[in-house]
């Protein structure tokens, strides 16, 4: 028996090399929002006319979605940033497990397709790194509208019962305002028989961007955007043309937070102010002067203060933008208490921080973070797309190079995130790196 042999094999992956310290100038242009254009891609089952999106994010996501839709039997073509959908035959009710897995908001495909057809196959979509991410609520609600649900071998079978494909208008109250249950919820009882009322109703602005589609294409939603939302079902809807997405009020942060973290003047656009007041807050207590018009945020930085931040649902502070928010913390001066209350594992990037010499304490679901004159560059990696983001951040201002890995968490969520940061100043590069896997092989002779 001989020992173990190893022998190498490479593979390639891809990191983004951020050279620290430039200060940018110009303005950086915010795409469509990741988190609307994904459920009103699947606002489009609810018709069988076409339904047509413009600023429309280039996002992995994105793509996702379409497959996931076309395996659905929905016709979809893209072109550049807009986006016609045609649900005129839906040839199957059950979209694929392992499309599911990988995109959580196609769960929500759900509530349409029990709406349209009165019934639907949905895996239920896994957790993530960043917490469990049950989705009970959304099956309340669905119940609550008359479905029969079951959750059997990770699939959840909804159906309407008897004779009649349409649910029941009903009173519900969510146990917590959760986006994801409030968009599947309004989507299922746009088309039932009656009212229905959703309180505790999530407020976020991507809600809100459904409810004007959905009333763009014949339905009767009132009070989207506030804690009760008041749906009157109607028949049928129909087709809509040239619907703009609303501007990604989390890569508008992100990108304010980049003009903050590197000293850098810059004007962001389209910014829509009120998606934003927490993060715009937050950044005046730091240091930063803020010129909003309505078409965008100018924003001029000054030395930073540390502030403390708490995640909470639509108007607060938005969990999105906590590790983005903590990268700018980690240079700012004084203390900064940060806490999470949305998720209960979103603090992973704390230790790629530190590894850039970031000085952080993690006490439960809070970082303590003491501000450092400087970051120094180092390799890290984005655990989730928010992380990967603000490893990016820390790269603009750190001392030296940056390679930070996990661009395919990036790319879920950011549209050409090197090319826009890189048209402002930043010295930033994507570069295929070789691995080397050493695989150990034992031979028996
Ligand atoms: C949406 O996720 C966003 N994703 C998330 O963005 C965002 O972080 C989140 O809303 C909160 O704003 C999309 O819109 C595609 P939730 P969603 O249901 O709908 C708990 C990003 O980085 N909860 O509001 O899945 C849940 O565990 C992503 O772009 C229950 O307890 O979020 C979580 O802790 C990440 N029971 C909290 O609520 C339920 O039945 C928020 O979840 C449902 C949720």
């Amino acid at each position: 028996m001989t020992g173990p042999t190893t022998a190498s094999q490479n593979s390639l992956t891809e990191h983004l090399a951020v050279q620290g310290g430039k200060i940018l100038n110009g303005t950086l242009k915010v795409s469509g929002a990741k988190n609307s254009a994904l459920v009103l891609m699947t606002a489009s089952l609810l018709t069988r006319d076409v339904v047509e999106l413009c600023n429309v994010p280039e996002l992995t996501d994105i793509a996702g979605m379409v497959d996931i839709l076309r395996c659905l039997g929905v016709g979809v073509e893209r072109s550049n940033n807009r986006i016609r959908l045609q649900a005129d035959g839906l040839s199957n009710a059950e979209p694929p497990y392992e499309l599911v897995n990988s995109l959580r908001a196609s769960f929500f495909s759900i509530g349409p397709l029990l709406g349209r057809l009165g019934q639907a196959k949905v895996p239920l979509p896994g957790g993530c790194r960043i917490g469990a991410r049950p989705v009970v609520e959304h099956i309340r609600g669905l119940k609550a509208l008359g479905a029969q649900v079951t959750v059997e071998h990770g699939t959840v079978n909804a159906a309407v019962p008897g004779k009649s494909s349409r649910l029941k208008g009903a009173s519900i109250i969510l146990d917590c305002p959760s986006v994801g249950a409030t968009e599947t919820v309004l989507m299922a009882a746009v088309l039932a028989e009656g009212t229905t009322t959703i309180e505790n109703a999530a407020q976020e602005p991507e809600v809100q961007d459904l409810a004007q589609l959905l009333n763009a294409m014949g339905a009767e939603i009132t009070g989207a955007g506030g804690p009760v939302i008041t749906i009157q079902g109607v028949e049928r809807l129909h087709g809509v043309n040239n619907y703009p997405v609303i501007p990604d009020r989390i890569e508008a942060g992100t990108f304010l937070i980049a003009a903050a973290i590197t000293g850098s003047p810059m004007r962001i656009e389209p910014v829509i102010p009120e998606h934003l007041n927490a993060v715009l807050q937050k950044l005046r207590d730091c240091g930063c002067r803020l010129d909003i018009d309505d078409a965008g945020v100018s924003i001029t930085p000054g030395p930073l203060q540390a502030v403390d931040i708490t995640t909470q649902p639509f108007p607060g502070f938005p969990t999105d933008l906590q590790a983005p928010f903590m990268a700018l913390m980690s240079v700012a001066q004084g203390t900064s208490v940060i806490t999470e209350k949305i998720y209960e594992n979103r603090l992973q990037h704390v230790a790629e921080l530190q590894r850039m010499g970031a000085s952080i304490r993690v006490e439960g679901s809070t970082a303590v973070v003491e501000g450092v004159p400087q970051l120094s560059g180092a390799p890290v990696t984005g655990s989730d797309l928010r992380a990967s983001a603000a490893m990016v951040l820390a790269g603009l201002a750190a001392k030296g190079v940056t390679r930070v890995s996990g661009l395919p968490h990036l790319d879920r969520g950011y549209d050409n995130i090197e090319k826009k940061l890189s048209s402002v100043g930043a010295l930033i590069e994507r570069q295929e790196v070789e691995i080397k896997e050493e695989k150990s092989r034992t031979e028996i002779t």
